[in-house]
């Protein structure tokens, strides 16, 4: 009885352990265990066989029957941690990526060119410590002209045709209305550059546009010159176009004194790029700073033009027909 108990115990392990170790997959190795060790298992079943068994006998086939479980539950276990990691090499294996696949092409927004010029200036001047100004679209006569040494009688006003509003006040011809606004809010010095829209009544050609894009550049402290001009001008057309010649053409703007154009020399051509030139006296007294303590120097250029050289752009209304064909070229 004994014995025979015993062999049956030890036939459940050896064909346990065979059972476990051929289990290919988890679901496989489940039912092994409920077969062999569960409530209903095997192992129990023969268990429950021992009440029959006297007493010296039962202590003796209770530690084979435990060893019997101990030997199945480490089978299952090891078998267990096996299929589980080729199932993960398996996962791995068919995940693989393989990089030399082409990609999928997602399509990608851009740069508008006026956007990466303003971007690229504005980046050059807070270089040289110069902070970003604004002003409004709408502006007063007064902001506009009468503040920038342009009186209402003054002839530089037929240089400009203005769109006015039906209230007296303006569209801003340019940028050149926050240096006041700028300098009535603030003490010397002062470092600014001010992108925005402007506007002015042309007809619309390949050149002209009603409304278009102005960087402004107003420098005030004690003691600036000339000099300092041209050389904060130079730095940044060259960084913008290359090492090319540029040259001070005298001109003349009401609110600066003495005023200068710059030309570029570009595909062996001088193109004018920019106006500028030192403050008038007349526009520091406006908003209150004394001409015989503080100087300053200021400039003044248009986005589009800019871009057109850069780009060789024949046509200004490109670079608002928002034409994909056109735009995906920057
Ligand atoms: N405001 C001028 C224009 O619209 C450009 C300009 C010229 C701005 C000279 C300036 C300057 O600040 O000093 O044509």
């Amino acid at each position: 009885m004994t014995s025979n108990l015993e062999d049956q115990l030890l036939a459940l392990r050896q064909e346990g352990e065979a059972a476990i170790a051929s289990a290919d997959t988890l679901e496989r190795l489940e039912e092994l265990r409920v077969n062999y060790l569960g409530k209903k298992g095997q192992l129990g079943a023969l268990l429950r066989s021992m009440g029959q068994m006297s007493a010296e006998e039962r202590p003796k086939i209770g530690a084979i029957a435990n060893t019997v479980k101990e030997a199945i539950q480490n089978s299952l276990d090891q078998q267990r941690t096996a299929l589980e990691s080729a199932q993960i090499e398996a996962q791995l294996e068919s995940e693989t990526l393989d990089v030399t696949m082409p990609g999928i092409y997602r399509p990608q927004g851009r740069i508008h060119p006026l956007n990466g010029i303003i971007d690229q200036a504005l980046d050059i001047f807070v270089g040289m410590g110069y902070t970003v100004a604004q002003g409004s679209e709408m502006e007063t006569d007064y902001y506009n002209f009468e503040a920038l040494n342009t009186p209402p009688d003054h002839p530089a006003r037929d240089m400009q045709d203005t769109f006015y509003l039906p209230d007296g006040n303006l569209l801003r011809t340019h940028t050149s209305s926050v240096q006041i606004r700028y300098m009535e809010k603030e003490e010397p010095p002062i470092r600014i550059v001010a992108p925005g829209r402007v506007y002015r009544r042309d007809d619309v050609d390949a050149t002209h546009s009603a409304v278009f894009h102005q960087i402004e550049l107003l420098a005030i402290d004690e003691g600036l010159t000339f000099t300092d001009l041209k050389g904060t001008v130079k730095v940044f057309l060259q960084a913008i176009f290359g090492d090319l010649p540029i040259r001070f053409r005298a001109s003349y703007f009401p609110f600066t004194e003495p005023s200068a154009e710059v030309d570029l020399q570009w595909n062996g051509r001088w193109l004018e790029v920019m106006g500028c030139g030192m403050v008038d006296p007349n526009v520091l007294k406006s908003v209150g700073y004394d001409p015989e303590v503080y100087s300053g120097f200021a400039a003044g250029f248009g986005v589009e033009r800019f871009a057109m050289v850069l780009h060789q752009i024949d046509d200004i209304r490109r670079l608002y027909n928002s034409d994909l064909r056109f735009l995906q070229q920057f």
